[in-house]
């Protein structure tokens, strides 16, 4: 049985991997930003939860406090939660909120959570969108399209979780980013490309298998693309060293 924190349960393929997890026999921690649909699923699952709103960094730190307060290890983190389309593309402090949810958020509490994760796994979601990262956009000084905040996003939380991987070494958790497949049928999907999509298990599978499998120990710091079920290259710039350098200074800064 495994310790398993989960982002963004409360829907999608963050939801049904929870659910799995559980009926697998595992110990979890759920984690959402609405208190109403994480209070459901924690009921639903007997399960211990935290909320958190992953735009806005004082919530995330806040969250990392908690976790440590309570939980003495952690074997596996997967940042499952992430947003595409959105009403206001904009926090309060002027990013974008893609590349704070799906990029700077998850960087914040990997890093914070280090000290109780230490040879444990860590799963980050990235997508097949991927694109290279504009530094003016990922400051705020740009504005993007929906697309390309989420893509850009996603190639952002690849390019840091290989870098942190290749930093810490033995020293720290298994790192592996992974797109789940592309188009599988959650919310973020509907809403985003007006499709009913794929089934949704095919991302479940892959998390799981990522999170628990030994064939996978030996990945850190690699890219799994789950449309190919395979590990590869990620896209664009994505094994740019100093440009995922470029990208870790700047949300060392803003952290
Ligand atoms: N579906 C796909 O085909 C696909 C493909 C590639 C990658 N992905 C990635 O897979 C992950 C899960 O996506 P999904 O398709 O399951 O999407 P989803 O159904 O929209 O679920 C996203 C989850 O993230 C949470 N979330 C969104 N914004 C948040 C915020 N500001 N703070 C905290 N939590 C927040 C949502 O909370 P609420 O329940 O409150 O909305 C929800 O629990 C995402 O990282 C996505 O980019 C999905």
């Amino acid at each position: 049985m495994k310790k398993i924190l989960i982002t963004g349960a409360t829907d999608g393929i963050g939801l049904e991997t929870a659910r799995k997890l559980k009926s697998l026999g595992h110990d979890l921690i759920i984690h959402g930003r609405n208190s109403d649909k994480l209070a459901r699923v924690a009921a639903e699952l007997g399960v211990d939860s935290i909320r958190a709103d992953l735009s806005n960094l004082s919530e995330v730190k806040e969250m990392a406090d908690t976790i440590l307060s309570k939980y003495k290890e952690i074997d596996v983190l997967i940042n499952n939660a992430g947003v595409f389309k959105t009403l206001n593309p904009r926090t309060e402090d002027g990013y974008d909120v893609r590349f704070m949810v799906n990029t700077f958020a998850p960087y914040l509490l990997t890093q914070n959570l280090l000290p109780i994760l230490k040879s444990g796994r860590v799963v980050n979601l990235s997508s097949a969108a991927q694109s290279s990262v504009n530094f003016d956009a990922m400051s705020g000084k740009t504005e993007l399209s929906d697309f390309e905040a989420y893509a850009q996003s996603k190639l952002a939380i690849t390019m840091w979780s290989r870098q942190m991987a290749n930093t810490l070494g033995n020293d720290g958790p298994v790192i592996i980013a992974v797109n789940p497949a592309s188009l599988l049928g959650t919310k973020m999907v509907k809403e985003g490309f007006n499709t009913s999509g794929n089934d949704i298990n095919i991302g479940v599978d892959i998390l799981i298998s990522l999170s628990l499998d030994a064939e996978h120990a030996s990945h850190s710091g690699e890219y799994y693309d789950n449309d190919s079920q395979r590990y590869a290259a990620p896209e664009a710039d994505g094994l740019d060293d100093e440009k995922a350098k470029k990208i870790i200074e700047f949300i060392k800064e803003l952290i």
